[in-house]
């Protein structure tokens, strides 16, 4: 029996599901007894080149061609964005359509909203491709790993970002000349901010924080600094020390505490995260029974992130074929709290910029001191236009504590500038 999916959006994505849906889909009936067909594809302009062979009168602007059609199912919404994709996300479920979506920026707004409408209208709503690509993530936390408590996730979630750093490490390029180079290869977009300043890590560490601590986090509740101010000294420095830069996003769950952060961080050469490279993701999750689990893949393209779409659409149809709905329900069974203040102790990289003089040195010194900051290492680099350049890697602190430094040393008028704050990933640890 053929199964009839409404596809919204024919871009980087939609192209792959239309793709990988079509290479498959004798396999996918084999499988589930139920033939996946794309009926219809709404897309803005219908004239457009597209980069999958597609039928011209399979493409439509009139999403009400999806939305009103009771022959399709399953709706797959490729169009990213808050609005309209949530409106027609909305008038799919209460069509009583399942609804597949590879859209991180909506679930992780509107996905608790999304999901109660679909267990009131008795559909799923299924988005493993939110989060890292062609990597099964979602289902692992919601449904493998459920017998764990999850204590920890830490990983490399946007690939853009990291990109960009690996070629300023390959290369020593700045980020500005780094930037240049992902957005010629197509690799970063035209306006890179939600990528750069750390947002979509951000909103990827919303869901899977939400999923794995089962409980409701906002993105407000992650602490988010971006790749902008990663100078190439930073990396020269970092590699100096034996690191790497990456933007790393965190999650803790200490007793239903917790803390959540994405930021650049130096991580050891042989850490396991370091070797991620270019626009791979990885992921650790902690679990109390399962110890420590690695995922690692593509986290975006066309057929990667199809991957996942498909597999979710496959589940949507042995649902249809078993005629049951909600089997993982919502997870968000807990309150917990957020306090950025219980951040546990890591060491920092910090890099200032203080006047060459005598007693310069003693006074940084004790500002730490006094802050109960110990220092670990220290280096005294000469720097051009009369200043020296002092980088300082700290014994494990709170980062409360190393805030209270940073300001400290802002008001020394000896300090002209700190000019780096980054923690510094313990070795091989997780
Ligand atoms: P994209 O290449 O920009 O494609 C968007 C598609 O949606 C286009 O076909 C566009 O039509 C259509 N569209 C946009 N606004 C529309 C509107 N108002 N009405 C009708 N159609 C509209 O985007 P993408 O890279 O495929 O990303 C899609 C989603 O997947 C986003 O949520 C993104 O975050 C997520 N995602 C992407 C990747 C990736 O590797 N790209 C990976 C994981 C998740 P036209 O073609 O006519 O302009
Ligand atoms: N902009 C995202 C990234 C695409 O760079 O990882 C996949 O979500």
């Amino acid at each position: 029996m053929d199964v009839y999916i409404g596809l919204l959006g024919c871009g980087t994505v939609g192209s792959g599901v239309i793709e990988l849906t079509r290479r498959r889909s004798a396999k996918i009936a084999d499988l589930t007894g139920l033939r996946p067909v794309i009926k219809r594809v709404l897309v803005r302009d219908v004239h457009k080149a597209r980069d999958v062979a597609v039928e011209h009168d399979l493409l439509t602007d009139r999403a009400e061609d999806i939305l009103h059609d009771d022959e399709i199912s399953i709706v797959v919404e490729t169009i990213g964005g808050i609005e309209p994709a949530k409106t027609f996300i909305l008038e799919a479920i209460r069509g009583r359509k399942h609804v597949v979506t590879a859209n991180k920026d909506l679930i992780a707004l509107c996905g608790q909203e999304i999901l109660e409408v679909a267990e009131q209208n008795g559909v799923d709503v299924y988005y493993e491709a939110a989060v890292g690509g062609a990597i099964p993530v979602i289902r692992p936390l919601k449904e493998c790993l459920t017998a764990n408590n999850i204590t920890d996730l830490k990983g490399i979630i946007n690939g853009t970002t990291n990109y960009i750093l690996s070629k300023m490490t390959e290369t020593g390029a700045s980020f500005e000349e780094a930037l240049r180079e992902a957005q010629e290869l197509g690799y970063a977009e035209a306006d890179p901010s939600s990528d750069v300043d750390g947002l979509d890590a951000a909103r990827k560490l919303t869901i899977l924080a939400s999923i794995a601590f089962q409980t409701r986090v906002r993105l407000e509740d992650v602490r988010v600094t971006g790749i902008r101010g990663v100078t190439a000294t930073d990396v020269a420095y970092a590699q100096e020390l034996g690191a790497v830069i990456k933007l790393l996003a965190v999650g803790k769950d200490r007793d239903g505490i917790l803390t959540l952060e994405v930021r650049p961080t130096l991580v050891p050469k042989h850490h396991p995260l370091a070797s991620v490279s270019g626009s791979f993701n990885a992921l650790f999750v902690t679990g109390d029974a399962a110890g420590d689990l690695l995922f690692f893949g593509r986290g975006a393209g066309s057929l990667p992130t199809a991957s996942s779409v498909v597999g979710d659409v496959i589940d949507c149809l042995r649902n249809i074929k078993l005629g049951v709905s909600g089997r993982v329900g919502e997870v968000l069974m807990f309150r917990k709290r957020v306090d950025p203040a219980k951040a546990e102790p890591v060491s920092h990289y910090l890099r200032l910029q203080v006047e060459d003089q005598p007693g310069v040195f003693a006074r940084i010194a004790a500002i730490f001191g006094d802050a109960a900051v110990s220092m670990e290492t220290v280096v005294q680099k000469r720097a051009r236009g009369g200043h020296a350049e002092i980088v300082v890697v700290t014994h494990k602190a709170a980062p409360v504590d190393v805030d209270r430094v940073v300001e400290a040393l802002r008001a020394l008028p000896s300090v002209r500038a700190v000019a780096a704050v980054m923690p510094v990933e313990s070795n091989g640890d997780t």
